[in-house]
């Protein structure tokens, strides 16, 4: 695909306005770890996104031929936030070359996340989703294109994957997958795609997420440390081949409703990460005692009860505990009752599939 359709000399005139888009953060089944350069992943990756962790993402522009590129200002929860503003500022000077009115832009940048306070939650998936959408909806004005086609969409995704790669996965509801796959031929590794209704069982529609927050410091060792330790990792190719299987299983999963086969794949895929994570040079642990606590909870509770519930990690040691619609009010008393005591000062979130990005 050509994500950058359109005229080299349309952005010479003035335009001034407002854009605003709301987009969730997901969470991976079949994880990205480990990347090439421009944020190629070694290995595709499946997730949903979430309904309640949301970043609503307002740009306000003036765009003349005599300006250069500049971020006049960003806020996040109505105050400054200078590490994060130096990374929308890098990401936005890098990707001029996609939006060509961009160096002639004076951006300034307000956000609002919903996510509880220090909830250990990653938010740049939802942060670059959002801010891609607003680029891409000023471009749209511009051209008088469309803002609710595939193009636009794919586009966005682009744009995000350069921000963080996990980030282009927020564009869609549903089942999405990023990364090349033999399984699904209009997969890629620059933008994600939705799955189709016919590859998803309608159960998988009404998933849940109990985010558990064991923990909400800094971690140790970034994504970013974590992803480049992956080119010198001893089983690199290994986990590559471990994923498109995955993968392929996931997806028999999800079309057959099959969901013990759905809950072994994503917790194997789960502690596959972490098990890449300790097993880099240099070894780094991730989870914390209460995360293995609240591991060995939920495993008991699933063989004791036949309920279909399993967890996954992201690089944290905050465990989303993974649950149908059905089996919502079981795994409120089994967190209530059992791992709430795991969390720090009792913390969770009861989430849920989310329907995607909105504009407002
Ligand atoms: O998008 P990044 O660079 O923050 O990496 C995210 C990696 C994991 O959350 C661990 C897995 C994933 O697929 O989201």
């Amino acid at each position: 695909m050509n994500p950058d359709k359109q005229d080299k000399n349309a952005y010479t005139g003035k335009a001034s306005g407002r854009q605003c888009w709301e987009s969730p953060s997901n969470i991976a089944l079949v994880k990205y770890w480990g990347k090439y350069p421009g944020q190629i992943p070694m290995n595709p990756s499946l997730s949903f996104v979430l309904k309640e962790s949301v970043i609503r993402i307002c740009i306000d522009y003036d765009i003349k031929p005599e300006y250069s590129f500049k971020l006049t200002g960003f806020e996040l929860n109505g105050q400054q936030n200078e590490g994060f503003a130096r990374r929308i500022e890098s990401f936005l000077t890098g990707i001029q070359t996609h939006f060509l009115f961009l160096k002639h832009a004076r951006l300034k940048i307000t956000s609002e996340s919903t996510f509880p306070h220090s909830a250990g939650i990653a938010s740049s998936a939802a942060a670059f989703s959002a801010l891609a959408l607003c680029l891409c909806s000023i471009e749209a004005k511009q051209l008088g294109t469309n803002t609710k086609n595939r193009e636009f969409l794919q586009k966005a995704s682009f744009v995000s994957r350069l921000g963080s790669g996990s980030a282009c996965r927020s564009l869609y509801d549903g089942m999405v997958l990023w990364g090349e796959s033999e399984f699904i031929h209009e997969s890629s590794d620059e933008y994600a795609v939705r799955l189709d209704n016919e590859r998803v069982h309608s159960d998988f529609y009404t998933l849940r997420d109990a985010i558990l927050i064991i923990d909400d410091g800094t971690k140790p060792v970034s994504s970013s440390e974590g992803h480049a330790l992956m080119h010198q990792h001893p089983f690199r190719e290994v986990r590559k081949q471990q994923a498109h299987g995955n993968l392929k299983k996931l997806l028999l999963a999800l079309s057959g409703g099959n969901k013990k086969l759905f809950c072994e794949i994503v917790e194997n895929e789960a502690l596959s990460l972490h098990s890449l994570m300790m097993s880099s040079n240099p070894g780094y642990l991730l989870m914390k005692p209460n995360t293995i606590h609240a591991i060995d909870v939920i495993r008991r509770f699933r063989v004791s009860t036949n309920i279909p519930l399993c967890f996954t990690l992201d690089a944290g040691p905050n465990i989303h505990l993974i649950h149908f619609e059905e089996d919502r009010q079981a795994v409120r008393e089994l967190v209530q009752n059992e791992l709430k005591d795991f969390c720090k000062e009792g913390k969770w979130i009861d989430d849920s599939m989310g329907n995607g990005p909105k504009q407002f």
